[in-house]
């Protein structure tokens, strides 16, 4: 775990220091959890973007994309429910002022028990090595299973006191479990309070409860809202996608692991409007296809599990989380979830206005139902950049950085370069980046030996390096560099540009 969490400050610096991410506002110290992007950073997060957009709306021709205004009228989040149910029930410790969610103390209480379990299973290991049968281990090892039976008692009390909303119950279960804060050490807690996510401001000049408007905590309610309008303004028909990108924003208490969660970030949301009673099958599908899109990128796919929700949201029949393992470990980082109709219905009965689909196959009105797939685009830019980044020992006894970012996604596809600055390999460069510059993005370097410029574009995660040379001058050709196994090809500039395109176009994410 520490090797992870040293890992993590590491990537945290060095997206700092080559331009990804850069803490807010920082010539005044920082705002917590607060961060800006980059001039590479939000290339690489406009990449992110459009490899979303582009497999949601541009492959498929049922789905289109909508970008709605944070601001909604108030009455949108009583009918969605967040402002009497988006809530985090908080506690704070006397001793040291901090404050933490108590759902979140409890489960790191129960992520603590469970490591003891594997400390257990790693001993058992270590001493029977090859006869040593883990099923059997699990199931009959006294300690293993008496801290099994621990989990299972917390996760029980923590599941009916959350469920029933008693906050007296759920400092009960921190008291019996004798969680210690962990700055001042003590446990002199406050009793539970639960605290409403959503960042509120008041419209206009007039103060008060009429004008009290919210930043909008997803961006899913611009879609529903919206349902009719897209609906009948593209003839859509159901099955049908309306997809939006943009910002949300969450009050969270505990705000913390780099860009994991923030207060303001930004998320790639799709509804699918489908017939009731046929939102399993299309959940299905949403499954399968969203972590097909994920594994596309070669990250790995060990990075990937499900974790399907016990306790559901009040609005879903069925829910899943794809996890990623971050430097923290496995965390969600998508939402799958059947809604099923009640947003929309909330809508109708809040708005008095109807929200149904005319299914002129069965002859019929309905509200429809719905499956989302939501995703944090900060979290998807926190998974590419830590799986990608590497620390390497070269076979000469050297080091480098490396990040290993899928092509597509790179914020420079290609480092054009002259081996020196004069003869005119220069001028010659620039002719190279004119036959590149106008489909990707590219740079142009020419300070420096050529292995630290290498090495630079190594660290910066841009796959190709083109070396324009004295031989350049006389046949035309160039060197190519490869960024993971750093060959280099000779290629001739009139096949420039197809090999190039051919490795770093988003079409070869998007191909099946
Ligand atoms: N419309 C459904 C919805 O908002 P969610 O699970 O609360 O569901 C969806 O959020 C995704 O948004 C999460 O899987 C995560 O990637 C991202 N997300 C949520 N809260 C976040 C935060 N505070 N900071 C960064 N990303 C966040």
């Amino acid at each position: 775990m520490e090797q992870k969490e040293d890992n993590l400050k590491e990537i945290i610096s060095h997206a700092k220091e080559y331009g990804f991410v850069f803490p807010s506002s920082e010539i005044y110290d920082g705002l917590a959890a607060t961060y800006d992007y980059g001039q590479l950073g939000s290339e690489l997060k406009n990449n992110i973007k459009s490899y979303w957009w582009k497999s949601m709306v541009q492959m498929h021709d049922n789905i289109v994309g909508i970008d709605s205004a944070i601001f909604m009228h108030p009455t949108t989040w009583k009918a969605s429910g967040h402002v009497d149910a988006f809530n985090d029930p908080l506690i704070d410790n006397k001793d040291s002022k901090k404050r933490y969610r108590a759902d979140v103390l409890l489960e790191e209480h129960i992520e603590k028990i469970r490591q003891k379990i594997e400390k257990e299973v790693e001993k058992g290991i270590k001493k029977f090595s090859d006869s040593f049968d883990e099923a059997q281990f699990r199931a009959t090892n006294p300690n293993v299973l008496r801290n099994a039976q621990k989990i299972t008692e917390i996760e029980d009390r923590m599941r009916t006191t959350l469920e029933n909303n008693d906050l007296e119950g759920v400092y009960q279960l921190i008291v019996d479990l004798e969680i210690v804060c962990p700055i001042s050490g003590s446990k002199n807690w406050t009793e539970v309070r639960q605290f409403n996510l959503m960042f509120s401001t008041e419209l206009g000049s007039v103060a008060g409860d009429a004008s009290t408007i919210y930043l909008r905590p997803e961006t899913a309610q611009g879609i529903f809202v919206n349902f009719l309008n897209v609906q009948k303004s593209g003839r859509m028909k159901i099955p049908f996608g309306i997809a939006q990108i943009g910002k949300a924003f969450r009050n969270e208490i505990v705000a913390r692991q780099f860009i994991f969660r923030m207060r303001e970030f930004e998320q790639m949301e799709m509804q699918f409007f489908v017939r009731p009673g046929e939102e399993m099958k299309w959940y299905e599908y949403w499954k399968e296809t969203r972590i097909k899109w994920h594994k596309k990128l070669g990250l790995g796919d060990k990075m990937y599990r499900f974790h399907d929700h016990i306790k559901l949201a009040h609005y879903a029949n069925a829910a899943a989380d794809i996890e990623f393992d971050f430097p923290m470990g496995f965390k969600e980082l998508e939402g799958i979830h059947s809604r099923t109709d009640f947003d929309l219905k909330q809508h109708e009965q809040f708005s008095g206005k109807k929200l149904q689909y005319f299914d002129p196959e069965l002859n019929q009105n309905y509200v429809p139902f719905v499956v989302e797939t939501s995703v944090g685009l900060d979290r998807m830019f926190l998974a590419v950049l830590s799986a990608s980044y590497k620390n390497e020992k070269l076979e000469d006894g050297s080091e480098r950085s490396v990040l290993s970012l899928p092509a597509a996604l790179a914020p420079y596809k290609v480092a054009v370069m002259p081996l020196t600055k004069k003869d005119g390999l220069p001028e010659k460069a620039n002719e190279v980046l004119n036959l590149l510059k106008f489909d990707y993005n590219c740079t142009y370097d020419e300070k420096d030996s050529p292995g630290k410029r290498y090495r630079r574009q190594d660290a910066i995660g841009t796959p190709y390096c083109i070396m324009i040379d004295h031989q350049t001058m006389e046949d035309n050709t160039v060197t190519v560099r490869d960024r993971d196994n750093m060959e280099q090809i000779r290629v001739s500039i009139g096949d420039l540009y197809k090999i190039i395109d051919e490795k770093v176009n988003m079409r070869t994410l998007l191909v099946d």
